[in-house]
């Protein structure tokens, strides 16, 4: 199953972000795919907000690879470079039990559930809105 879903400006990020949250219950792994800027950041933030309090303080995990929020946990992978790092990190604990947001997830593939929730994010182009992304869900 694959859907495609546009996003013109950075609220539209948010209101679909929001309206996802609601549709997530552990243990599930959604896995946030696209480059630098386009907003897997906003997305995970967004949904941490929506499940545990609009004031929930949300760091960058890219130095800490992984914050945790009450079973909710936020990786962010950029800084593993060997599979062999990532039971250290926890995530192989946090995929049986958690709400698992992971950025830059390619390094974990092969560790994710086949359930996995992808989320390919990138720039809408030349005939979109100027802040636009498009997102496609596998
Ligand atoms: N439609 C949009 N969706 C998501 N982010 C957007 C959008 N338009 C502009 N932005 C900006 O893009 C940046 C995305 O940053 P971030 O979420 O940290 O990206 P990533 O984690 O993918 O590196 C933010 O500064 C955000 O304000
Ligand atoms: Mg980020």
């Amino acid at each position: 199953m694959m859907q495609e879903v546009i996003l013109p400006d950075l609220e539209a990020t948010h209101n679909w972000a929001r309206e996802f949250a609601k549709t997530l219950h552990a243990p599930v792994v959604v896995a946030l795919h696209g480059d630098l800027g386009m907003g897997k950041s906003e997305i995970a933030r967004t949904i941490i907000r929506t499940l545990r309090g609009e004031n929930t303080v949300v760091p960058s995990p890219t130095f800490t690879i992984v914050q945790n929020y009450d079973g909710i946990s936020h990786f962010d992978l950029y800084r593993i470079t060997d599979a062999s790092e990532l039971t250290e990190v926890g995530l192989p604990y946090a995929i049986q039990n958690d709400i698992t947001l992971i950025e830059w997830p390619d390094v974990a593939d092969g560790i994710l559930p086949k359930d996995t929730i992808h989320i390919y994010i990138s720039s809408c182009g030349a005939d979109c809105c100027p802040n636009g992304r498009k997102i496609t869900i596998k």
